[in-house]
């Protein structure tokens, strides 16, 4: 028989020792690290490693393609909204471009560094970069600024006339030459990216924004894309290249009554017609952003607009380059002037637009749109689809290169080559109306010429808009060459000159007396004039001292697009339109003095009143002078 012996139950083993109770422990929060950090790995959506000076995107010699994909998969949400985001420099302390990867900055209109000379300019914009390129994967930001009728924020820049004058000129590759101008004028002072052409078809002067148009036949527009090469170069990344934009997007200059900012009541044909063209046209000739515009069609904001934005630009056009937004302009979506919500954050995105022109509340859009992408309202996809658009653009204008301000031009700003360029410009542009008794062209270097106007020794007033400040203003601004300094070049010192500026003083002893009327400077919505745009108060007094004298008068108009001078027409023997010809005022007189006849063809519709607006070619109306007339000596 065999004695089992029943063991007491075994005793549990003896715990393990406090230092055997560690080191599981440590195992397994190892594990649990290393489990976790798997999980992060294969579900991140980027690298969150740091700088790697190896990395593909970092090498020029690879096309710029790979370049993308590579660093947007590195790329934290984070960093990627960042990239998305721009902000206005006056709203930015010292490292939030670090802190926050922020990919833009702007310049508003008139935003200027302290020290407004190209020095200065590119000590502000080399301090943005160098905190851009301390984030963690050293992505430089881009600096944005309305650049439209020259550097037109700095001063001594070249101002050249704006775009209705050059739509008066009919001459696309001036244009272009322009474009080069302003370039390289952009780029003396560091910055990339000029918030230009203006493509707007002004089919109603009444609006604001009328001189900022080549005129209301979509085919000056069109045609004058060329500037998009002279401000681009054949393409990005040559030595004075800045990305341009075509803005802006789509039908701003065909609202209801002219309103800035308000309804193109119209149909898609017409927009198709008419508006659209000039965009297609800056497409062809490859530019690198498009900025959308403020106003409606049919009720519906363009910042929201999917269908136009997405299906149409970058769909049917086939744009390849980014879109951004316009001054606090996703505000409106909801059809309230407030602030964003998340709502209009997410439709503004989801519409097609890459970058938001958030020039204050910057960093509560980068709140909202990373809620927004969390929540999965805005997809990733879009997301990344924005990114690779920005990217390829700074890619390819080779800022990983060379991302600091190039100081080997600083003369370029303002030079003489610019300014006789411009002086072609002024001349080029001026449209003879009236010539009555052939009393054009005057004589040089002879006779007694009698000259008035507020606007005929004011370099404020004959720049207009957008210079040196958003709403420009009148005086000596800038430097540059009055109408009135320009015509004692001409007469003197063979001939007198006589300035009176309200006219006063005029007698019979002078040959004749020249009267430089016209507007004063304003931009946007500031020059809506929904009664229509005649000679003011002001104007009208001088003209009829004049009058009383006896003395031929020879009326210049400066002015951002037809004035309503019908009722004044038959009392004057001459009538310049002069536009807004920027600082070489010289140029008018060149025309005046015969140093150059006249070759300018009226690029809109010149109302016989107010009451016939919007007038444009082809409709029933009869203006007081229509499309495209323009008299010669
Ligand atoms: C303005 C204008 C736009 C300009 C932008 C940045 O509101 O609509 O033309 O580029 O803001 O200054």
């Amino acid at each position: 028989m065999t004695t089992t012996v029943i063991a007491p139950p075994a005793a549990p083993p003896p715990p393990p020792s406090r230092r055997r109770r560690g080191r599981l422990l440590a195992a397994g929060l190892v594990l649990l690290l290393a489990a976790s950090a798997a999980v992060y790995w294969l579900t991140r959506d980027t690298d969150d490693g740091g700088y790697d000076p190896d990395a593909p995107y970092l090498d020029a010699s690879r096309p710029v393609a790979e370049r993308v994909d590579d660093l947007l998969g590195r790329m934290t949400l984070d960093e990627k909204i960042g990239q998305m985001t721009q902000a206005e420099r006056r709203e930015v302390t010292t490292g939030d471009v670090t802190t926050y990867a922020l990919g833009s900055l702007l310049s508003g209109g008139g935003s200027v560094p302290a020290d407004n000379t190209p020095q200065g300019w590119a000590d502000m914009y080399d301090g943005f970069q160098t905190e851009a390129l301390a984030t963690r994967l050293r992505i430089p930001m881009i600096y944005g600024v309305d650049a439209v009728h020259g550097h037109n924020n700095v001063s001594g820049a070249t101002i050249f006339p704006h775009n209705i004058g050059l739509g008066a000129t009919r001459d696309p590759q001036l244009v272009r030459k322009i474009g080069e101008a302003v370039a390289t004028e952009v780029v003396a002072t560091g910055l990339d990216w000029d918030f230009a052409p203006c493509l707007c078809v002004a089919r109603d002067t009444r609006w604001g924004r009328t001189y900022e148009s080549f005129g209301e036949d979509p085919e000056i527009a069109s045609s004058m894309t060329t500037i998009v090469t002279g401000l681009q170069g054949e393409q990005l990344g040559g030595p004075n290249s800045v990305l341009a934009t075509a803005k802006h997007y789509v039908g701003d200059g065909g609202t209801l009554g002219g309103k800035d900012q308000g309804d193109a009541q119209i149909s898609e044909e017409e927009l198709r017609k008419v508006h659209l063209p000039p965009f297609q046209a800056a497409v062809k000739a490859g530019v690198g952003s498009v900025m959308v515009s403020f106003s409606s069609f049919n009720g519906e904001k363009l910042h929201g607009h999917r269908y136009l934005l997405t299906d149409v630009l970058k769909g049917e056009l086939g744009f390849t380059g980014f879109v951004v937004s316009d001054w606090n302009a996703i505000d409106q979506i909801d059809g309230v002037r407030d602030a964003f919500t998340p709502a209009e954050v997410s439709t503004a995105i989801n519409a097609g637009i890459d970058m938001v022109m958030v020039p204050e509340r910057w960093r509560e859009f980068i709140g909202v749109l990373r809620d927004e992408v969390n929540a999965g309202t805005v997809p990733m996809s879009r997301i990344d689809d924005a990114n690779r658009r920005i990217l390829t653009k700074k890619f390819e204008l080779g800022m990983f290169e060379r991302p600091l301000a190039d100081r080997s031009q600083f003369d370029q700003v303002g030079s003489a080559a610019h300014r006789e360029l411009a002086r072609q410009a002024v001349r080029r542009s001026q449209v003879l109306l009236k010539n009555a008794g052939g009393v054009l062209p005057l004589k040089p270097k002879t006779g007694k010429v009698f000259v008035a106007g507020r606007n005929a020794d004011d370099i404020g007033n004959q720049s207009g808009g957008w210079t040196l400040t958003w709403q420009g203003k009148s005086g000596p601004i800038t430097e540059g060459t009055t109408i009135l300094q320009g015509i004692k070049e001409a007469v003197e010192p063979g001939g007198t000159v006589t300035y009176s500026a309200d006219g006063s003083g005029l007698n019979r002893g002078y040959d004749v007396a020249i009267a430089v009327l016209g507007e004063t400077p304003y931009a946007e919505y500031e020059g809506d004039r929904p009664d229509g745009v005649k000679l003011d108060k002001v104007d009208l007094d001088t003209l009829a001292t004049l009058r009383k004298a006896g003395v031929p008068v020879v009326v210049v108009l400066v002015s951002g697009r037809p004035v309503d001078i019908s009722a004044q027409l038959p009392q004057v023997q001459g009538l310049v339109a002069a536009w807004l010809p920027g600082t070489e005022g010289a140029g008018v007189a060149d025309v005046l003095f015969g140093a150059y006849a006249p070759t300018g063809k009226l690029p809109m519709s010149w109302p016989a009143t107010a009451a016939q607006e919007p007038i444009n070619t082809g409709d029933e109306k009869t203006p007081l002078f229509a499309y495209g007339y323009g008299l010669t000596y």
